[in-house]
C-alpha cells in the first residue's frame, strides 16, 4: 500500500473504477467498515486522511483532534486499501480559500445550528477530495446522517460524476456509536454517553410500536437520556432522505 501526499500521485496509482474513504484519520472500526465496503466495490481503494481546519469552530479542538498516520496506514492496508492519500496541510490550502461550498437549507439545522460553519468546511473539503481523486464512489457512515445529506445534496446540485454511498453504523458493545472522538472521553463521560444511543433505541421501538407524534418519540427519547444524566442539546426527527 502507498502513502502519497498529492492528487497527481493519487491518480497516477490508480486504476479501473476508483472508491474513496474519506476521513480525518484515527481510524476505527467504523472506518474500516467503509473501506472494506469500497473494497468490494472498487478495483483502486483510496482512503484519505486529512484533519480538515475548515470544519473546526473551536481552535482547542482541532489541536486536541487525536492523529496516528502509521497506526492509520497499518489499519487502512489491513482492510484493504491500496492507496492512503495523507497531505499536508501547505498542500490542501496554501492560502486561505476564497472559495468555498455552502449547500442551503439541509445544512442549517441540527449540526448546523450549533456547530457554525462545519458544513460548509466539510462540503469544501469534500469537494477537492471528489475533484482531485476523482473516484466513481465515495463511501461515508450513516453515523453523520446530517453529513451525508449535506453530501448528497453538493453532489447533486454541483453535477459532480461520483456516486455517494451510504454505510451502516458501528456500534460498541453498549450501543454507542464508533466515533475517533470517542478515545477523549473520560470514564465516566464514556459510560453516560451511551444513553445517546439507548434513548434513540427506546424512541425507534416506540415507532415500530404504532407511535407516530414526533413530539412524543423525541420526548421518550430526551426523556430516557436526561434520566441517564446526560442534557442533548437538541433531539429531532428528521426524515432520512438523503441520508441513507
Ligand atoms: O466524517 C469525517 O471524518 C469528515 O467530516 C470528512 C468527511 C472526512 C471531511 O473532513
Amino acid at each position: 500500500m502507498n502513502v502519497v501526499g498529492s492528487f497527481e500521485t493519487v491518480r497516477q496509482q490508480t486504476k479501473g473504477a476508483v472508491g474513496l474513504v474519506p476521513t480525518m484519520g484515527f481510524l476505527h472500526e467504523g472506518h474500516l467498515s467503509l473501506i472494506e465496503a469500497a473494497r468490494r466495490r472498487s478495483d483502486t481503494v483510496v482512503v484519505s486522511v486529512f484533519v480538515n481546519p475548515l470544519q473546526f469552530g473551536d481552535a482547542a479542538d482541532l489541536q486536541a483532534y487525536p492523529r496516528d498516520l502509521d497506526r492509520d496506514c497499518h489499519l487502512a492496508a489491513s482492510a484493504g486499501a491500496d492507496i492512503v492519500f495523507a497531505p499536508d496541510l501547505e498542500y490542501m490550502y496554501p492560502s486561505t480559500p476564497q472559495t468555498t461550498i455552502t449547500v442551503g437549507a439541509v445544512s442549517s439545522g441540527m449540526e448546523g445550528e450549533h456547530r457554525p460553519g462545519h458544513f460548509e468546511g466539510v462540503a469544501t473539503v469534500v469537494a477537492k477530495l471528489l475533484a482531485g481523486v476523482q473516484p466513481e464512489r465515495a463511501f461515508f457512515g450513516r453515523k453523520d446522517a446530517q453529513q451525508l445529506a449535506v453530501v448528497r445534496t453538493m453532489v447533486r446540485d454541483l453535477s459532480f460524476p461520483s456516486e455517494i454511498i451510504g454505510v451502516p453504523i458501528v456500534r460498541e458493545h453498549d450501543g454507542l456509536a464508533l466515533s475517533s472522538r470517542n478515545v477523549r472521553l473520560p470514564s465516566q463521560d464514556r459510560h453516560r454517553a451511551a444513553a445517546l444511543s439507548k434513548g434513540l433505541f427506546i424512541a425507534a421501538d416506540r415507532f415500530e410500536a404504532g407511535e407516530r407524534s414526533a413530539h412524543a418519540l423525541t420526548g421518550v427519547a430526551r426523556t430516557s437520556m436526561e434520566d441517564d444524566g446526560l442534557q442533548p442539546e437538541y433531539v429531532t426527527l428528521a426524515s432520512a432522505g438523503d441520508a441513507r
